[in-house]
């Protein structure tokens, strides 16, 4: 969700101007992505990298977080939606963390969206705590090393249990992954566009699936195999 900043200086506005109007854009894809039946978002809202902002930005930002957090919690679990936050959140104040896990709990059992929030998480570090917890079991006997293969490792990365990802979007006109699903990346399908997030509506998202279910995607084999065999193409 990149441009927020950009889309207040536009206007003339300070750039936290500009996390406050993402969050009208943050329902839309949500609300979106559920009535498409889409399995699971996953939004990336502050990386472990934000930190690094002027203080009065991350405080404008934690304090969005909280309030966004406790506004819409009901709406999501009536509308049978799975919250859960990934990312290292033992950096965030006890109140925030509180309001996390309540958030989870409460919709815990919901199946039609799962809504993941990437909040202080960076890809490298997801794949450095799968090693840990991998390494852990190793230690303590509970499986060995020749167990570790990509469908172990998967079982101990932050979205465990979801299928790959299909489909990356990234508003704001840069190009590039800034440590997001790093892991998870491996077969998705990228798409980039200049607008700027809080102007990412539905119809915005709805062209980008349309350009993505119009791609062909190979996972490695050949265009004439994907179109006259009868092979499932299989991410690794
Ligand atoms: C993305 O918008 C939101 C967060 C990282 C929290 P930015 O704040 O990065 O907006 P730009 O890139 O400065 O316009
Ligand atoms: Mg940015």
């Amino acid at each position: 969700m990149d441009g927020n900043g950009r889309w207040a200086q536009q206007r003339n506005k300070r750039r936290t101007a500009g996390h406050k109007a993402g969050v009208e854009a943050v329902r839309e894809a949500v609300s979106y992505a559920r009535k498409k039946g889409i399995q699971a978002l996953t939004l990336f809202a502050f990386s472990s990298e934000n930190w690094q902002r002027p203080k009065d930005e991350i405080s404008v930002l934690m304090d969005l977080f909280s309030f966004v957090l406790k506004s819409e919690v009901k709406k999501l679990n009536k509308n049978d939606i799975r919250l859960k936050v990934i990312g290292d959140i033992s950096a965030f104040d006890e109140k925030l963390r509180e309001k996390i896990r309540a958030a989870e709990a409460l919709t815990k059992s919901n199946q039609s969206l799962i809504l993941n929030i990437a909040a202080n998480y960076g890809g490298r570090w997801d794949i450095i705590n799968a090693a840990k917890s991998l390494f852990q079991k190793v230690s303590s006997n509970e499986c060995s090393i020749d167990d570790i293969d990509e469908a172990s490792f998967s079982q101990h990365i932050s979205t465990h249990g979801l299928a790959d990802l299909d489909l990356l979007i990234r508003t704001g006109g840069d190009h590039r992954i800034s440590n997001f699903l790093l892991w998870q990346c491996a077969y998705a399908e990228f798409y980039f566009t200049d607008t700027l997030w809080p102007d990412f509506k539905e119809d915005l998202f709805a062209k980008a699936v349309e350009d993505f279910s119009l791609r062909q995607r190979r996972f490695g084999l050949t265009g004439e195999q994907i179109m006259t065999q009868d092979i499932e193409p299989k991410a690794c």
